[in-house]
């Protein structure tokens, strides 16, 4: 560590500060030890903005309405790790158990919720793809509270070291290759991109006019909140979900608790009562 890193750690009121700041805006509970996380992804902001220290920073994003600090840090302090196909077993029951039920006269919609980066909303339109064609008309939504990983998600352009889980007849079916400029990096098929839309939401505030889902994707985000948000987070969402619908989360990820109009019908998977 430079002398310089040295004197810009996270003192203890700073952390405390920007603790309360991400549970505010975003319901993420750091807990107690996260200092070195604060401080690898947030100290590029000090030296940008020229502050000597995290508890000025953290003054800068409570009292910050003009510029657009406080969504950095919130870019900054969330984990957007993620990759196509990821816990495919979900990608596996929804072809075998849910699509072979729709009804082929009504648009076939799934969100992704906390999507990071649109990964698991390409790969989910993949699967739908391969399995309507043309016969039904099918939909995908995907949301987030970064608005810098939304841009990513809508743009569809991925690194093409990334995608070792997609299914070999899937990538030459679904990804075109970049030339040029874009060599080493692929381009989702436009087919898919059309039916897929990506928008900024924040799961802990009031959801806008978004419709009804036939099945909903909340993975690998729950693990961020505490029992209390995860609970009016889980409310809210299936508020949006049909009656009869599916919710699967992600595998370290549970339901324990709460008293919700869902049933377990496998692991990590619910269906609206
Ligand atoms: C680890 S990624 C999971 C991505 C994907 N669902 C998956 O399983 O691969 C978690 C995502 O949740 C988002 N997130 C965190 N808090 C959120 C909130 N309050 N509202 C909406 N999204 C949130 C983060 O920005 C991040 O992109």
């Amino acid at each position: 560590m430079t002398t310089e890193s040295q004197n810009r750690k996270v003192s203890k009121s700073a952390y405390q500060a920007i603790r309360e700041f991400i549970y505010q805006e975003a319901g993420i509970d750091l807990g107690e030890n996260k200092q070195q996380l604060v401080f690898s992804r947030l100290n590029k902001r000090l030296r940008y903005h020229q502050l000597p220290d995290f508890d000025q920073y953290a003054d800068l994003i409570k009292q910050d309405t003009r510029s657009n600090e406080r969504q950095i840090a919130i870019d900054l302090l969330t984990t957007n790790e993620t990759y196509f196909f990821r816990e495919s077993g979900h990608l596996d029951t929804l072809k075998s158990n849910v699509l072979p039920k729709h009804p082929p006269n009504r648009v076939f919609r799934v969100w992704s919720a906390a999507s990071s980066s649109g990964e698991e909303a390409y790969s989910i339109a993949m699967i739908l793809d391969d399995y309507f064609g043309h016969r039904v008309k099918w939909e995908i939504f995907g949301s987030d509270i970064s608005s810098r990983i939304i841009e990513k998600a809508n743009g569809g352009i991925y690194q093409a070291q990334r995608i070792d889980a997609i299914p070999r007849d899937f990538l030459k079916r679904y990804c075109r290759k970049g030339k040029g400029e874009y060599e080493g990096f692929l381009l989702i098929d436009k087919n898919l991109r059309e039916r897929t839309s990506f928008r900024e939401i924040n799961l802990t505030r009031p959801l806008p006019e978004i419709g009804q889902f036939d099945v909903i994707f909340l993975r690998n985000v729950l693990i961020y909140f505490d029992q209390q948000t995860k609970e009016k987070i889980i409310r809210s969402l299936i508020s949006k979900l049909r009656p009869g619908g599916i919710l699967y989360i992600g595998h370290s990820e549970s339901l324990k608790g709460m008293d919700v109009p869902l049933t377990l019908i496998a692991p990590t998977t619910y269906q609206m009562q």
